[in-house]
């Protein structure tokens, strides 16, 4: 039979590079042939999920031969019920990683800006690079979002979306709610800010403006992939104003959260006892983690997230970290970009994953510093 040649890609899709934003453990796992024992390096929470979301997801799995409710009612309106705001100020997707999707989608044409600080977090510049948008990437001042800087380029560089994730990810800072409102007035008028609140519920009050869907500047994006501890689930929402949330229908998947999901998440919501109880138990982890880069003479980052960044000097001392501590079964990551990949990034586990964790790596320093 004669070879065909193989039929065309559109110019974008041939253009865009052949990565991924993330190598899953499982890869590194089949790659090595070596077990992760400890899974600490993709920000899950060590305490799962409540025991009400997972009754409810089980009694949802029996169910599963129905497709899930597309407009995600019930689970909208305790959301919106939550924040005080209306049914229209809410959408929910597949977790903030197709929020962000829509957004790009929804508000960047090909060649235009997008602002984001260098080493954010990479699902941002995979959409912006899978829209045919370009990114313009901001160093971090002080391993914090730099919001002056940012502001600067969202009006050098005319662009139409500014990403920034309060608390952040790779560095765990985090800034006040004052001065994320003094950076929106900063903002040309016609760009959208999006605002990342993965991490929200592990953070300081302080460090959550008000929701105030009437601003159309700014969108909103939580997860229940964090504290809410349904990463596998693949459920978060985005808040905003009305004409803008409403836009999304446009270009949604309307079947794209399961029914399991829908429930689980719906029952998360309402047991607030348990998403206290992980807040408080991660502080507790992180202050361990603090401790023992103390002790070993490191910097820890601050953080109000469910890891901590320990500096340890270099990009090529965190790589060799990374790749040792995996060699022993240990799964962690470190950032991608300067200056802040001088730093070995460690989500918060249980009690005796912390101390599994702090016993090799005080092994793996040791073997650097001899
Ligand atoms: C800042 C930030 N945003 C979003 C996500 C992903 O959220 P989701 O699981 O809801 O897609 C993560 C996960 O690590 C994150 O760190």
């Amino acid at each position: 039979m004669m070879i065909k040649p193989e039929p065309p890609f559109t110019r974008l899709v041939a253009s865009l590079p052949a990565t991924v934003p993330f190598t899953g453990p499982e890869t590194l796992e089949r790659r090595s042939g070596i077990p992760f024992t400890l899974r600490l390096g993709a920000n899950e929470s060590a305490w799962g999920p409540s025991p009400r979301a997972i009754a409810a997801m089980q009694r949802a799995a029996a169910e599963v031969a129905w497709y899930g409710d597309p407009e995600n009612y019930d689970l909208r309106a305790a959301v919106a019920q939550m924040h005080g705001v209306g049914l229209a100020n809410v959408m929910v997707g597949s977790g903030i990683d197709d929020l962000i999707g829509w957004i790009v989608r929804a508000f960047i044409e090909p060649g235009q800006a997008v602002v984001a600080a260098l080493g954010a977090y990479p699902t941002v510049a995979f959409h912006v690079d899978g829209f045919g948008g370009q990114l313009v990437r901001v160093p971090y001042r002080d391993d914090r979002n730099d919001l002056a800087a940012l502001a600067q380029a969202a009006r050098e560089h005319r662009a139409r979306l500014v990403y920034v994730a309060n608390p952040d990810n790779p560095t765990g800072t985090w800034l006040t709610a004052a001065a994320l409102r003094g950076f929106v007035d900063q903002l040309p008028d016609d760009c959208l800010f999006i605002l990342d609140e993965a991490y929200i519920e592990y953070a300081p009050p302080e460090a959550a403006p008000p929701v105030d869907v009437r601003d159309p500047r700014v969108l909103r994006l939580r997860t229940f992939s964090k504290a809410y501890g349904m990463a596998g689930a693949r459920v978060g929402y985005v808040l905003g104003a009305a004409g803008i949330v409403g836009a999304f229908e446009k270009i949604r998947l309307h079947f794209g959260v399961n029914r399991m999901a829908q429930a689980g998440a719906l029952a998360a919501l309402a047991d607030t006892a348990f998403l206290a109880q992980v807040v408080a138990a991660t502080a507790e982890g992180r202050a361990d983690y603090a401790a023992l880069a103390a002790d070993l003479g490191l910097p820890a980052l601050p953080s109000a997230t469910n890891f901590v960044a320990i500096d340890v000097g270099s990009a090529e001392r965190a790589a060799h970290i990374v790749d040792a501590l995996a060699a022993r079964g240990v799964f962690i990551r470190m950032p991608g970009a300067p200056p802040i990949n001088r730093c070995i990034r460690v989500t918060v586990g249980l009690p005796a994953q912390r101390a599994a964790f702090a016993a090799l790596f005080r092994e793996v320093w040791a073997g650097l510093r001899d």
